[in-house]
C-alpha cells in the first residue's frame, strides 16, 4: 500500500517507513553503471550526507529520488511513494534544491518565491504569510526585495532552500548546497540547515564533495564512489571500521619543558593499558597524541589519565579524543572497495574556497 510514510506491516501493527529508502537502486547510462546497486535508508529526522568525488553518481541517485530520470532497475520509497510511479506525491512532499539553481535575475527574491508559491497552488494571503516565513527561516528578510540578480551565490542558494519549503516539505534533498560559496556563507547555510532539522523535524539528504563540510553538519554520512556506497555511518562508526583501527587521545600538561619531567611523564603514559604508542609534543605548546588500540578503549584510556595526573601530581591542562578524519576514511573506504578515488573525477569543478575537495 502507498501512504505518507506508514505501512502496516503483515501483523497488523504500523511503523513508520524511513523517508527515503531504495534498494539495489541501478542507473546505466550506456556500459557506465553511474549507480550501481544502491542500498540506502535515511531515518527520520536526520542530516544524511551522501559523500563523493565528482562523477561518483550523486546528482544521478537525487534523481532517482525525485522521479526526475528513470533508474534501471532496483526499489525505491521516498515518503512512502514510488516516485517513479507517483511522482507528483513525492514532488508535493520533497522540497529539492538543484545542483544549479535558477531564478529570474529581474524580479525579487519574494516574487520568485511568489511564483513557486502560485505553482504549488498557493496564493493570496496564504502564500504571502508562507513566504515570510521561509524567508526568514533562511535569513533572507532583508534582501527579499531587491532583484534577485543582485544576490551574491550564498543569497541564491539560501533563496532556492527558501524555495524548497515554500511548500512545508517533510524531506529536503539538497544537491551540492554548498559548493562554490565562501566559507562564511558555508557555515550560514549549514547552521540554517540544522535549525530546520530542530524547529521544523524536517530530513534532510544532501550531498557533497567537500569533506569538512559533510563532517561538520550531517549526522550519517553514505561514502559513495563509481556509483556504489562503500560505507555508511557515524563519522565515529566510520573511523572505527575505515580509521587505522586505533584511536588518538590528546593530552597537554604544564610545566613538562625539561628532558627529565618529559620521560617521566611519558613512563606513566605509556604505562596505561591499551596505550599503543606515546607521541610526545613537538613543541612546548602542542598536546601529547596517545594512540589507543583498540579504538573502543580512549574513554578507559581518558579515565587512566585523569586518575594517574592526580596521583602522580602532574598539570593536566587539557584532554579530549580525535576522530580520524573523514579525509582519511573516505580514502581508506574507496581503497577497501578496490575502487580509485580519484577514478570518476572530471574536470572543471573546483571546491569553493576553504573546504577540502574528495579527489
Ligand atoms: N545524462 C547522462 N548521460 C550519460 N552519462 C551521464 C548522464 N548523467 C550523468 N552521467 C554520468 O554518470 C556518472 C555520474 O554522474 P553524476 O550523477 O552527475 O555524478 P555526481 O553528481 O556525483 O558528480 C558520471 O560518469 C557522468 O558522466
Ligand atoms: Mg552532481
Amino acid at each position: 500500500m502507498s501512504g505518507a510514510g506508514r505501512t502496516e506491516s503483515r501483523s497488523g501493527r504500523i511503523r513508520t517507513e524511513p523517508p527515503i529508502r531504495t534498494r539495489a537502486l541501478t542507473k546505466q547510462y550506456g556500459d557506465l553503471n553511474a549507480v550501481d546497486g544502491l542500498d540506502l535508508e535515511v531515518r527520520p529526522g536526520e542530516i544524511f550526507g551522501l559523500l563523493g568525488a565528482n562523477g561518483a553518481g550523486k546528482t544521478t541517485t537525487i534523481l532517482m529520488l525525485l522521479g526526475l530520470t528513470e533508474r534501471t532497475s532496483g526499489a525505491v520509497r521516498v515518503v512512502g511513494f514510488d516516485p517513479a510511479r507517483n511522482p507528483l506525491e513525492v514532488k508535493r512532499r520533497v522540497g529539492y534544491l538543484p545542483d544549479a539553481v535558477g531564478f529570474y535575475d529581474d524580479m525579487t527574491g519574494r516574487e520568485n518565491l511568489r511564483y513557486t508559491a502560485r505553482l504549488n497552488g498557493l496564493k493570496g494571503q496564504a502564500a504571502e504569510e508562507k513566504i515570510e516565513t521561509v524567508l526568514d527561516q533562511v535569513r533572507l528578510s532583508d534582501r527579499a526585495d531587491d532583484r534577485a540578480g543582485t544576490y551574491s551565490r550564498g543569497m541564491l542558494q539560501r533563496l532556492g532552500i527558501a524555495d524548497a519549503l515554500v511548500k512545508d516539505p517533510t524531506v529536503l534533498i539538497l544537491d551540492e548546497p554548498t559548493t562554490a560559496i565562501d566559507p562564511i556563507g558555508v557555515v550560514e547555510i549549514l547552521e540554517m540547515l540544522r535549525g530546520l532539522v530542530r524547529d521544523r523535524g524536517v530530513t534532510i539528504l544532501l550531498s557533497s564533495h567537500l569533506l569538512t563540510q559533510v563532517q561538520s553538519v550531517c549526522d550519517r554520512v553514505g561514502i559513495f564512489a563509481a556509483g556504489k556506497l562503500v560505507g555508511i555511518g557515524t563519522v565515529p562508526e566510520l573511523a572505527t571500521r575505515f580509521g587505522e583501527g586505533d584511536a588518538h587521545v590528546e593530552v597537554a600538561f604544564e610545566g613538562v619543558s625539561d628532558p627529565a619531567t618529559s620521560d617521566r611523564v611519558a613512563g606513566f603514559l605509556a604505562a596505561i593499558p591499551d596505550v599503543a604508542e606515546v607521541r610526545r609534543a613537538t613543541s612546548l605548546l602542542a598536546p601529547w597524541t596517545l594512540v589507543v588500540r583498540p579504538p573502543d578503549s580512549a574513554i578507559r584510556v581518558r579515565e587512566a589519565v585523569l586518575a594517574v595526573s592526580a596521583r602522580e601530581g602532574l598539570h593536566l591542562t587539557s584532554i579530549r579524543s580525535v576522530v580520524a578524519s573523514l579525509d582519511e576514511i573516505y580514502t581508506k573506504a574507496v581503497r577497501a572497495a578496490g575502487l580509485a578515488s580519484g577514478s570518476h573525477r572530471p574536470s572543471g569543478d573546483r571546491p569553493a574556497a576553504g573546504g577540502r575537495a574528495v579527489a
